[in-house]
């Protein structure tokens, strides 16, 4: 059978792999076009996501919204998803269980979406392509992994609550219109080597 974002929406609409199950409201799977070229991974589900079913409905989002605006893309030209797709209780940190469990949901949405750049939102999200990073450290850099391009940027949640962080979110994605453009003039390479570590892409 071939996959499809409607499948893994459904699988995930009855998925009970992990605690989180018993908990949520609704599942959120995760929204925007299955040819987007741009694919924002957060962290999880909070309380406006857990009641309507979409990511980034609350604040953080609109914050989103926001920074999407300041580079004249929209929401519906974008793919938002999440590394755990049910709500943690009292919107706490995905356990390592949980996002295991969670995680073959994002690698075939990635695999299906073939976003010419995944932009990552958070300490978990990155963590997932570049693990024992620090986002201090790297975000706003466009980088190679498994030979698509990966931008880290703080998590705008964080950067609502922070203006120094607002701030550097604000001057990333003023970076991504380029990057975008970049990314789809190059060929993209054969994938990397799993065991290669994450290169910096030297044209950046
Ligand atoms: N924060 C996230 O990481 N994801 C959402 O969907 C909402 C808030």
């Amino acid at each position: 059978m071939t996959d499809s974002l409607s499948q893994i929406a459904s699988e995930i609409a009855k998925c009970e792999k992990c605690k989180l199950y018993s908990t949520r409201k609704r599942t959120v799977p995760g929204e925007g076009p299955d040819n987007a070229k741009i694919m924002f991974i957060g962290e999880g589900p909070g309380y406006h996501e857990n009641e309507q079913g979409r990511p980034f409905v609350g604040q953080a989002g609109k914050f989103l919204d926001e920074l999407l605006a300041s580079i004249k893309m929209k929401r519906a030209d974008v793919f938002i998803a999440n590394v755990v797709k049910c709500r943690p209780p009292q919107n706490r940190d995905p356990e390592p269980d949980e996002l295991a469990s969670c995680n073959d949901y994002l690698e075939r949405q990635i695999a299906l979406i073939n976003p010419k750049a995944i932009v990552t939102l958070g300490r978990y999200s990155m963590e997932n392509f570049f693990p024992g990073a620090k986002v201090s450290s790297i975000h706003g850099q466009a980088k190679k992994v498994k030979g698509r391009l990966v931008v880290a940027m703080f998590h705008p949640a964080a950067a609502l609550h922070q203006p120094k962080y607002r701030t550097l979110i604000e001057e990333d994605f003023k970076k991504l219109p380029e990057y975008i453009t970049l990314a789809e003039k190059e060929v993209v390479a054969a994938p990397a080597k799993p065991e290669e570590p994450p290169e910096q892409m030297s044209l950046f």
